[in-house]
This record gives C-alpha cells, structure tokens and sequence, in this order.
C-alpha cells in the first residue's frame, strides 16, 4: 500500500524553525532542494561557512594588516541564497572554533609553515574582533534578515583536557593565546554586530552531561545576564543509548532555559547501523521521546529556538561511511521519510 503523505511537514508541525544542515553540492541536487523546501523552514552550512572556508590567506597577505584577515563568503553563498530565496532562516554556523580553522589565522605574519610562532594575546584578540566584525557586517549586508542565529563560540569545553574548569585547553588556540577571555571577547564583539533578533549562541555536544552542563553554565551565566549570550545551542549528536535516559537530556535543556536564553537543537543525529526495520522502529522511537522534549518545553513557555538536524537524508550523514553505513537521519538515501521522521511528527499530532 502506498503510503500516505502526511497532510503536515515538519516546518509546519512545530511553533520553532525546523531544518537541516546542508551541503552546496546537496541542493544543487533537484530533489533535495524540493525535499528542502517542503520540509524544513531553516538551514544551516554543515561546512561552507566555517572559517576554513572563509579565510581568504593570499587577500589577507596583499592587505597587508596584521590584525584584519581577509574574508570569503563565496563557499556558502549558495546555501545562503537558496535560504533567502524560500523564505527560509540560516544558522549561522560558526565564529570562532578550534577546528576548521587554519593555524594561519594565530600566527605571526600569517605564516603557514607548520611550527609557524603564534601571535600574543592582543594581536589575536584584534583578529578575532576583525573576524566576528567583518563576517556577521558582510553576512547581514549581504542577506538582510536571513541570519537569526549566531554560533559564536562553538566547543569550548572539554573535560577531559583536566582545566578547572573543564574548558578545552590542549588543541585550542584560542584558549592557549588569550586563555578563557576570548569566549567573553567573542560575544562582546558578537553582540556589537548583531541585527535585531538575532541570538548569539554558545553550542557544544553532550551539553547535557553533569560535568560539561555545569562548566557551560559557569560562564554562560554571566554572559546571558549582560545580554551578551542569548541562546545556548545542544548539538544534540545522540547514540541509541547515550543519554541513557531521554531525561537527562531534558533536564538540561531546563537548565539552560532558566538563564533566559533560548534553547536551540542544532545538530541532531542519532547514531545507529541498524537498517533493520526492528533497528530503525527503534530509532523512530528516540525521535519520537526526543521531539516530545521538545513539544513539552514549548508547552511550559520555555523558548525553543531552531531544531536542526545535521543532515537530510542518511546517506549525507557526517556519520556514514562507504564502509560502514549509518541510518541517523529522518530520510533515506533516497529522500524518502523514515519511521523516525513519523515518530517525530507524530509526537505533534498527538498534542
Ligand atoms: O573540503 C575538503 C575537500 O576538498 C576534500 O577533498 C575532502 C576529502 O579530504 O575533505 C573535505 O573537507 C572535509 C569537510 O568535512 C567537508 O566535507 C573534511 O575532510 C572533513 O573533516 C569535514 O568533516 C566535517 C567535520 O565537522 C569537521 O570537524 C563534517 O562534514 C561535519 O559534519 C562536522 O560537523 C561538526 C560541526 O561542525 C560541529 N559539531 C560537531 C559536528 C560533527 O563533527
């Protein structure tokens, strides 16, 4: 029996902005692109708008300044426009990470060789404004009012690293140049620049673990109460146990919530290489307790900000392998909608 499309999408299901991270060669793909647009009201770039992407080292080299890199928005442009042109949001995704972006960037005269020395704090703390400054004026000139969502600092906290504070120190530039300034820097330049309405995040995985919750919330606290920090984005990379307990997850979201900043969803997959029908019957079951988390946090008022899945079909995942496949998503390798992708709308009908 041919089954029945749903009479609702996903954008339409839900009060927050649903999407999905994007590559620029998946939309220029006809059925993606449509798939897109029936589907998602918000897109982010899974890679084109990181900095590797956007550094420009040659331009930077003929501007002749040591402070001010020269930026590219020409990799993610695509993605941006294809966003505008549906009347889709972008997430911007993001500012300031410790990968994706090249160590150039932190060294003295923009050097490129390897063991290259680094620049002292100030000289980086002037890059990095330049950087934020620079990108969200060019992106916000460039498309007026597509961007509602900053990843400003992404990934700054990493027990395992043995900081105090459990932030990541060892394969951090950023933190071993300025120490645990340049997050503050960040949003304070951030918020400079902002257009109205748009948040300024803080995004990381497994932010909803004990340890990691807690270290987030340390400096989170401060920054939201100035104003500074407005959105606190979960990335949401879930495996079929991990959390144990779907709780877990929303108790943090809470948490987060009660600074008075939105809680965003942004990059959500849910590993399993289970294809099976019984296999994907329980992923669409985690869907299903994870949308549910998120249906109950719009009913108690708690501001939900975009819920984004990070990739559309399984086949695009970051997670699959040639050699080892993986079925995260809500779609297919063909584009066609999963029993997670029910289970997620679903948990809606039933409200
Ligand atoms: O662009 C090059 C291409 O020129 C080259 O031919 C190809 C083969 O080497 O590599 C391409 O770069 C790859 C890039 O994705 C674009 O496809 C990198 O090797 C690869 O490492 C990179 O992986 C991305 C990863 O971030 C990098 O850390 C994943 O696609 C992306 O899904 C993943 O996304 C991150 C979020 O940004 C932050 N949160 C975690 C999440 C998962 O790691």
């Amino acid at each position: 029996m041919m089954k029945q499309s749903p009479a609702i999408s996903l954008w339409e299901a839900y009060a927050f902005p649903v999407g999905a991270a994007v590559g620029v060669r998946q939309l220029s793909d006809p059925a993606i692109a449509a798939l897109c647009v029936r589907e998602f009201s918000a897109l982010v770039a899974e890679n084109a708008m990181k900095p590797m992407y956007i550094l420009d080292r040659q331009a930077t080299l003929l501007g002749g300044s040591n402070t001010r890199a020269a930026i590219t928005l020409e990799a993610g442009s695509p993605i941006a426009d294809f966003a505008a042109a549906h009347g889709m949001t972008l997430r911007f995704h993001v500012l300031v990470w410790h990968q994706q972006t090249p160590r150039w960037f932190f060294t003295q005269g923009w050097d490129d060789t390897p063991e290259a020395p680094l620049v002292e704090a100030d000289v980086l703390a002037e890059r990095m404004a330049n950087y934020i400054t620079d990108v969200m004026q060019a992106v916000n000139r460039r498309w007026p009012g597509l961007v509602s969502a900053w990843d400003v600092v992404n990934e700054a906290v990493e027990p395992e690293h043995g900081h105090p504070q459990l932030l990541r120190t060892r394969n951090s530039l950023y933190y071993q140049i300025m120490g645990e300034g340049y997050i503050r820097h960040a949003f304070q330049t951030a918020r400079r620049n902002a257009a109205p309405g748009q948040a300024l995040c803080y995004n990381d995985f497994n932010s909803f673990q004990p340890d990691k919750q807690q270290a987030i919330l340390r400096f989170a606290k401060p920054l939201a109460a100035e104003g500074l920090l407005t959105g606190i984005g979960m990335q949401t990379h879930l495996t079929m146990d991990f959390p144990a307990s779907m709780s877990e997850y929303e108790q943090a979201l809470r948490r987060y919530a009660d600074l008075g900043v939105e809680v965003q969803a942004t990059e959500i997959d849910i590993r399993t290489h289970d294809n099976t029908p019984t296999g994907q019957q329980a992923l669409a079951d985690r869907y299903g307790a994870l949308f549910a988390v998120f249906r109950r946090a719009v009913r108690d008022g708690i501001p939900m900000g975009h819920v984004m899945l990070w990739g559309v079909r399984d086949c695009d995942s970051w997670l699959c392998r040639p050699e080892r496949p993986a079925y995260p998503l809500l779609f297919d390798h063909t584009g066609a909608r999963k029993p997670a992708y029910d289970a997620a709308l679903q948990e809606e009908k039933q409200a």
